[in-house]
């Protein structure tokens, strides 16, 4: 292994942790006299059930939503992204359709992005996208009965929230929902052995969050969230072409820069792409060339956010689970781990080995598929229950 370098002081975040939960309506709360037990039906009507339901399994994601069925795989994958004419209130479009829509639509129609920097910030719409995207699975198997939904949903979300997302999901079609953490979900999916009782670690780096979490014995041991993952890499592209170019470029633009060349890592060979943009002194379009090394300059203090994340981690990890961690390594899963050079980057600095986990970008949602497929093993990794939503 190569010799370690300090990634530098830990960085304040530059987004306030807002209360950003305004303006949703009042959720109400019912209780079911006698809650129901785990697993829900008798045994006899489980396994009937099992033989025809389309359980479901959903990572709702800040900037992508996807959808495990049972027996199926995963048969959504969309961003989660909502356009709205904010005139009538209409939905206009949910997903691809409107995510080709965001920094494009005229003045009465916005394309709203529910879900984000990792928290529910727009209930209602998010309700609504749930919604459509469980209908979707759902209305093609009326014949079959009502499906358990498993949701995945980031560690930082409110107990309100929590409710709220198991609500809508019950709301939408299924008989039965409950929640699980992402960075478990994504534990699960990458095949990590959560349930022996060893350590393992995973870092999962979405659009509007990283998450890093150490489990054991089915459960998260230690874990941490910061508000920083895709999204801020994208702003910090913006931004960088703004103080170097007086260049405006829009949010998509950088993320597509960000993944056609950049890397947290020197590369082998350094590549090149242009900068398309409004010239902010001229009024006029403009492109320029850039290179690897300037984008990875651009996104360089997300990156040693993250990095820091993880090594404050590890820093509070009980040492016998470190001493597992270092043995099987640490797993990179999330759109992020796709980034060049990022599991280097993270090896140098922590002096374990790093793997990213195969297709990084379904592990939650495959992990929520795996625990619907077998609900006995993995209930001690579900969030806990505090009340029972009643069946509509
Ligand atoms: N090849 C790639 N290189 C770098 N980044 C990528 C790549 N592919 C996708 N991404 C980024 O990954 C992010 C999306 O990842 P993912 O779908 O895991 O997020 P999410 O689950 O919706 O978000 P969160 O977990 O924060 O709620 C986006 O910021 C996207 O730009
Ligand atoms: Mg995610």
């Amino acid at each position: 292994m190569r010799e370690g370098r300090s990634a530098g002081p830990a960085l304040p975040l530059r987004r306030p942790a807002t209360a950003s939960f305004q303006g949703r309506r009042d959720v109400i709360l019912r209780v079911n006299a006698a809650p129901r037990p785990e697993g829900v039906s008798p045994p006899l009507f489980d396994g009937l059930f099992g033989l025809f339901s389309r359980d479901i399994g959903i990572d709702l994601g800040t900037a992508n939503t996807l959808v495990h069925v049972r027996g199926r795989g995963i048969v959504i994958a969309e961003p989660s992204v909502v356009a709205k004419d904010h005139r009538t209130g209409q939905i206009l479009a949910i997903g691809a359709e409107a995510k080709r829509m965001v920094g494009r639509t005229p003045a009465s129609i916005v394309a709203i992005r529910p879900l984000k920097d990792g928290v529910i910030s727009d209930f209602d719409i998010t309700e609504q996208m749930l919604n459509y995207f469980i209908r979707k699975v759902h209305e093609r198997a009326l014949l079959f009965p009502r499906p358990r939904v498993i949701v995945g949903i980031p560690s930082g979300v409110t107990e309100v929230e929590k409710r709220a997302v198991q609500d809508a999901a019950i709301s939408a079609g299924a008989r039965w929902a409950r929640l699980v953490e992402e960075p478990m979900a994504a534990a699960i999916g990458a095949g990590l052995p959560v349930n022996e009782p060893t350590g393992s670690m995973i870092v999962d780096i979405g659009g509007g969050t990283t998450e890093v979490a150490v489990t054991s014995l089915g459960g998260i041991v230690i874990s941490r969230s910061i508000r920083i993952g895709g999204d801020e890499m994208d702003s910090d592209i913006v931004q960088y072409a703004r103080r170097e170019f007086n260049l405006l470029m829009g949010e998509r633009t950088a993320e597509d820069i960000k993944i056609a060349i950049g890397s947290a890592y020197p590369l082998d060979e350094e590549v090149s792409t242009y900068f398309r943009g409004r010239d902010l002194l001229t009024g006029l379009p403009r492109s320029i060339e850039v290179t690897s090394a300037q984008i990875r300059e651009a996104i360089e203090p997300s990156i040693e956010a993250i990095v820091d994340a993880i090594k404050a981690t590890i820093e509070e990890t009980p040492p016998e689970l470190i001493a597992d961690v270092m043995d099987q390594g640490i797993y990179l899963a999330g759109g992020g781990a796709l980034l060049r050079g990022l599991d280097t980057r993270v090896a140098e600095a922590t002096q374990m080995a790093v793997h990213v986990a195969e297709d990084p970008l379904t592990c939650v949602v495959r992990g929520c598929g795996m625990i619907v497929e077998d609900l006995p093993k993995y209930e001690r990794s579900l969030v806990m229950e505090t009340y029972s939503p009643n069946s509509r």
